[in-house]
């Protein structure tokens, strides 16, 4: 496979807004802030999060050419806003997103509320487009991220919403941390500590 892996550009904006809808438009989080089948949401909020929101590292991958995968990770205190911040920079935002935009507030604002009060570096999102996922893409942008958390010195933190998942980021040693449903949704909070 001809994988590679490079920082994101602005110039991949559509790219990535087109690999994360498809990605996340069946996560469970997303279906119930943004309904069922709403690519258009979906693509609405990874626009105005990229370029808004998506401040950290990030980096694309791209096979035979074509882009196919994202991460994004960004170091405590600026990987969330605090809690309180959260319903005017998601009304202000988000406002062209009308009905779904009560429930994203109570979705952010509870993982800002959660966001651990101590030095890590957060992951989110990653996302790999449907039709090349289980061929080691996401494992390969882990590796960068794992990468930063070792340079660095650091713990990792991040949210889940699918059981899947949470076997995948165990493989890269993190630990569920706690768990609760969130709009709905059953979530999953992961670190990985310090070795
Ligand atoms: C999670 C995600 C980034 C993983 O990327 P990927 O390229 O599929 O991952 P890899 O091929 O490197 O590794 C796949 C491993 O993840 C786990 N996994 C991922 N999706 C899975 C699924 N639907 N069912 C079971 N296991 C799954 C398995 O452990 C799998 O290993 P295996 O194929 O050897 O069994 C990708 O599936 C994705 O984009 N999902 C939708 C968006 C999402 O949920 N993002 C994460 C939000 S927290």
């Amino acid at each position: 496979m001809n994988l590679v892996l490079r920082k994101y550009s602005p110039a991949d904006v559509d790219d990535c807004v087109s690999v994360l809808a498809d990605a996340f438009v069946s996560s469970p989080l997303h279906l119930s802030a943004f309904g069922n089948g709403r690519i258009d949401q979906n693509r609405r909020f990874f626009r105005l999060a990229l370029r808004n929101m998506f401040f950290g590292q990030a980096f694309v991958a791209l096979h035979d050419g074509a882009l196919c995968g994202y991460i994004h990770f960004r170091a405590w205190p600026y990987c969330l806003p605090a809690p309180e911040e959260i319903p005017n920079a998601a009304a202000t935002l988000l406002k062209s997103m009308g009905e779904a935009v009560p429930k994203f507030i109570q979705w952010f604002a509870r993982w800002c509320h959660l966001d651990p009060q101590e030095p890590h570096v957060h992951l989110g999102p990653i996302g790999v487009a449907p039709g090349r996922q289980r061929q080691g893409i996401g494992t390969a942008l882990m590796d960068l991220y794992i990468a930063e958390l070792e340079q660095e010195r650091s713990i990792g933190y991040l949210e889940t919403d699918r059981v899947e998942n949470v076997s995948f980021y165990k493989k890269f040693g993190f630990v569920v941390k706690h768990e609760e449903v969130v709009i709905g949704t059953t979530t999953w909070y992961m670190s990985r500590p310090l070795n």
